[in-house]
């Protein structure tokens, strides 16, 4: 497939690492292409652009930016580019303020996740919530104790939601689907659960698992 990833920090790399490892072919969006091209080298493949650009480029998108700059990052891509694309959102909610005994703070609500916020100002991008809740470093076939971790995604389309399952699969999760997009309001504080071991125990490497 190709993927177009909007972002060119440490998860956009991740994914893209791990689009590549399993063949597909990758541009990174960011509004600085340069400032990519050590990366862009060192991963054959890969190529860095504009938001526009890699939107467009992408049969896949992949949301990757700050989440206080997820809806700007999202304009710049250009609603027409994402239309009838699967948009992976691994965007999180989080404001601009130091955590309070481990716990960040978010500028959503319980009633409003940001996806919902996102896929009201995007309708016809296909919405999927995945990557949020798990650092960066484990995004790609991670190997735990526990066995495979466990993926919860949820939005609107059913289509864009299998095509994420595949992808999902590829990268060694198994994939637990929430149902529509009020779903992230449930899935993105798992982020903010996520984070807690690391702030108050410099514990960083876990992974949700959904027993059954
Ligand atoms: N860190 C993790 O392990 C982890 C795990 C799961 C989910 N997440 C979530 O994934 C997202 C990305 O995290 P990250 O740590 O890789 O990167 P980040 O530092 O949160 O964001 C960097 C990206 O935001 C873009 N950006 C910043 N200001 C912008 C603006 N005004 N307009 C447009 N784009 C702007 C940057 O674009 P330029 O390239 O143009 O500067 C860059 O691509 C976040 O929402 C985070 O909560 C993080």
């Amino acid at each position: 497939m190709k993927v177009g990833i909007l972002g060119s920090g440490d998860v956009a790399k991740a994914l893209a690492a791990g689009f590549l490892k399993h063949g597909h072919d990758v541009v990174l969006g960011t509004r600085d292409p340069a400032k990519l091209s050590d990366w862009v080298a060192q991963h054959r493949g890969s190529r860095a652009a504009s938001f526009a650009d890699t939107a467009k480029f992408g049969e896949v998108v992949v949301l990757a930016v700050k989440g206080t700059v997820a809806t700007e990052a999202l304009r710049a891509a250009g609603a027409a580019n994402l239309a009838g694309k699967p948009v992976i959102d691994a965007t999180n909610p989080i404001a601009d303020a130091p955590p309070v005994n481990g716990v960040v703070k978010f500028f959503t609500n319980l009633d409003e996740s940001l996806m919902e916020r996102l896929q009201r100002e995007f309708p016809k991008g296909h919405f999927v919530k995945a990557f949020n809740s798990v650092g960066n470093s484990f995004f790609v076939n991670p190997q735990f104790a526990g066995g495979k971790p466990t993926m919860f995604i949820c939005g609107n389309d059913e289509s864009a939601k299998q095509t994420v399952r595949g992808i999902i699969d590829q990268f060694g999760w198994e994939t637990a689907d929430m149902g529509k997009v009020e779903a992230a309001r449930a899935i993105e504080p798992l982020c903010m659960l996520w984070l807690i071991p690391g702030f108050l125990r410099n514990e960083w490497t876990h992974a949700f698992k959904l027993l059954r």
